[in-house]
């Protein structure tokens, strides 16, 4: 690709790191969303026509009409997410667009992100945060903002993947014992002792702390609701590092109000940005705005992981991140 008109088209539709920018502007025709506002389908439709490659991330809606639109040059939708419940995936095979994600680099600062969740509910990290900032803290208590320790107690993993059994990892270093749910067990020498439930609710009876790690899908939508989180024994702490409507709101609000749950941790909200206010009001839950994967050597990785996906693509090969056709 020597000369710049004969680089493909593509459209960038979040700011990605200078590093991965400038390697994308080498390599492709770059129209780029400058002020990083998150777009909706129908800007993205008008903003991308004409490109090869559409780079989005798990803030775009990529719809079936959104394809549809782009699909007479769109080649690849590339997207900085493990996730990809955001794209219709149908649509993609059906029009025969290739779409690639980030698996893998990203596991490890996600993992990180659910010890923080799990050691800053356990421990009470906002409200203690609170106390020594708005100065009314007024000195060392014997009994002052008592949490739960880790040691000892049994972790359920709601989705043991990549990410899982990183969580698994830390975890056990930290004295826990693991089970975890999927719809499989993991094939002999990857659970690492976790033990198994192959029954989401027979799960929940065991777990002190629950962390949803499963990936986003309509099938899964409200997984976590009242019924389910009754199962859970008295004082659970629930994280939540997956997507934000696999848990009923509602019900996981009530539970903290009446103390039912000692605790939660979660990184990510149905209608992301527009949470639940409910939440906000709420001591014992701690709040942080969907920053798995926000570490500069991760994001960096990402976006060199799509890079490397498409180079291979445009030389003929086919790479592990590629989901579709
Ligand atoms: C992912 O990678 O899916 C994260 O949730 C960021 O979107």
């Amino acid at each position: 690709m020597a000369r710049s008109e004969r680089k493909p088209r593509a459209y960038l539709c979040r700011r990605f790191t200078e590093n991965v920018e400038a390697a994308l502007k080498q390599r492709y025709d770059l129209s780029v969303n400058e002020n990083d506002r998150i777009l909706s389908p129908d800007e993205v439709e008008s903003r991308a026509q004409g490109a090869q490659v559409l780079f989005a991330s798990a803030t775009e809606q990529i719809t079936e009409s959104v394809l549809r639109r782009l699909s007479p040059t769109l080649r690849y939708v590339a997207t900085l997410s493990v996730g990809y419940d955001h794209i219709d995936m149908h649509a993609a095979r059906t029009l025969g667009i290739g779409v690639l994600h980030t698996p893998d680099v990203l596991s490890d600062a996600c993992a990180e992100v659910a010890m923080m969740l799990m050691l800053n509910a356990c421990r009470r990290a906002y409200e203690a945060d609170r106390m020594v900032r708005s100065g009314n803290w007024t000195g060392w208590g014997p009994t002052q903002l008592l949490g739960i320790g880790l040691k000892g107690k049994r972790l359920v993993v709601f989705g043991m993947g990549r990410i899982g059994r990183q969580i698994a990892v830390r975890a056990q270093a930290f004295g826990m014992e693991i089970h975890y749910h999927n719809r499989r067990p993991l094939p002999a020498g990857q659970a690492s002792g976790a033990i198994y439930h192959a029954d989401l609710d027979e799960a929940l009876l065991a777990a002190d702390v629950l962390v949803i790690a499963a990936p986003g899908s309509p099938q899964l939508k409200g997984v976590i609701n009242a019924r389910r989180i009754a199962l859970l024994p008295p004082r659970a702490i629930l994280v939540n590092i997956s997507r934000g409507d696999l848990v009923e709101d509602a019900a996981l609000i009530n539970a903290l109000t009446a103390g039912r749950l000692f605790a939660a941790g979660l990184d990510v909200f149905a209608n992301e940005p527009d949470i639940d206010a409910r939440y906000r009001g709420l001591d014992n839950v701690f709040l942080s705005p969907h920053i798995g994967s926000a570490t500069e050597e991760t994001r960096d990785a990402m976006g060199w992981l799509l890079i490397d996906g498409l180079d291979a693509l445009y030389q003929g090969r086919t790479p592990d991140n590629l989901l579709t056709p």
